[in-house]
């Protein structure tokens, strides 16, 4: 099983390089060697490695900025993950892209399901619902979407690491208290993930094995066909020799049958001239 990583240097994306089971060989890009806004580079990329399942991290996931940079954030988390969609369609690659809980507006008060309404409430949350529009709309059932919620981990930025680097800095802080969240570890999301990279290939592994197995049937039904093939083919070749003998046969009775024919028309002509003598023989007697 091949799985190509894009966003390699990001939270998410060295939590999978970290965690990589031994079983699945690995690819991965920063946005350097695989700028997902590149449609050339990522076929190229994606033709030449030819990955099974493809795991998207990269993303414009700075918030805030994105209210002012809006084609930046779109060009990579709509453009480029539609670049994405659309090489796996062509190379049949599965596609496990990761999204956020910026779809929503945050006005429910029970924890969020994957059917509820989005509402994205600003710019990155829009361009993110946009990228996920563009891998249902290219992908369908050949791509899941993950969305995940305060990714942290040890690696780049992330609020755990600022409230930590804060505490040590200050004595008092202010914090924010009107927002509720689910905090996600990086290294849990990202051995999930290989979960689901595992469910897929024993899926793809039994999908082969069926497969196997129909095209044994088939061999197997292949090689019957051929015994029975053979067998119309030594009794059509024994009906056409008894065949040929019938004929044969018929043509000696044939010949007989004139032979005969031809010895009658001699005992006639035998007999026609033993008859004309006679009566030769008997004018002769009376003359005399
Ligand atoms: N962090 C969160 O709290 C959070 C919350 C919800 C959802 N998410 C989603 O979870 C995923 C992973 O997040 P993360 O925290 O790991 O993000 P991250 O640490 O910000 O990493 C994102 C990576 O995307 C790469 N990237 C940016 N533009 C690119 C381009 N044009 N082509 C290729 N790569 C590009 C960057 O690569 P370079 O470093 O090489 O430039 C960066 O390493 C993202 O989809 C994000 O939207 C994150």
């Amino acid at each position: 099983m091949k799985v190509l990583i894009t966003g390699k240097n990001g939270q998410l994306g060295s939590e999978l390089q970290r965690s990589c089971p031994d079983n699945i060989e690995i690819q991965c890009f920063d946005s350097q060697t695989l700028d997902i806004t590149d449609i050339a580079i990522v076929n190229e990329i994606l033709i030449s490695f030819s990955p099974d399942i493809v795991i998207n991290t990269a993303a414009y996931t700075a918030v805030d900025k994105a209210e002012s940079d809006i084609d930046a954030a779109y060009a990579v988390n709509q453009t480029g993950v539609a670049n994405l969609a659309t090489a796996c369609k062509a190379i049949n690659a599965k596609l496990i892209h990761i999204s956020t809980d910026f779809v929503f507006d945050g006005t429910k008060t029970t924890p969020y399901v994957s059917g509820d309404a989005t509402n994205p409430l600003g710019v990155y949350g829009a361009s993110k619902l946009a990228g996920e529009q563009a891998v249902s709309r290219i992908l369908g059932e050949q791509a899941i979407i993950v969305r995940t919620a305060w990714v942290y981990s040890q690696f780049g930025n992330n609020f755990v690491k600022t409230m930590l680097r804060l505490m040590s800095e200050k004595e008092q802080l202010g914090v924010v208290y009107d927002q509720v969240g689910t905090p996600t570890w990086a290294a849990g999301l990202a051995k999930m993930l290989w979960a689901l990279v595992q469910k897929s290939s024993d899926k793809a592994e039994e999908a082969r094995d069926k497969l196997q197995v129909t095209s044994d049937k088939v061999e197997e039904t292949s090689d019957k066909l051929q015994v029975t093939s053979d067998k119309v083919e030594e009794a059509r070749d024994k009906i056409q020799d008894a065949s040929d003998k019938v004929e044969e046969a018929r043509d000696k009775i044939q010949d007989a049958s004139d032979k005969v024919e031809e010895a009658r028309d001699k005992i006639q002509d035998a007999s026609d001239k033993v008859g004309a003598e006679s009566k030769t023989l008997n004018q002769t007697t009376i003359l005399n």
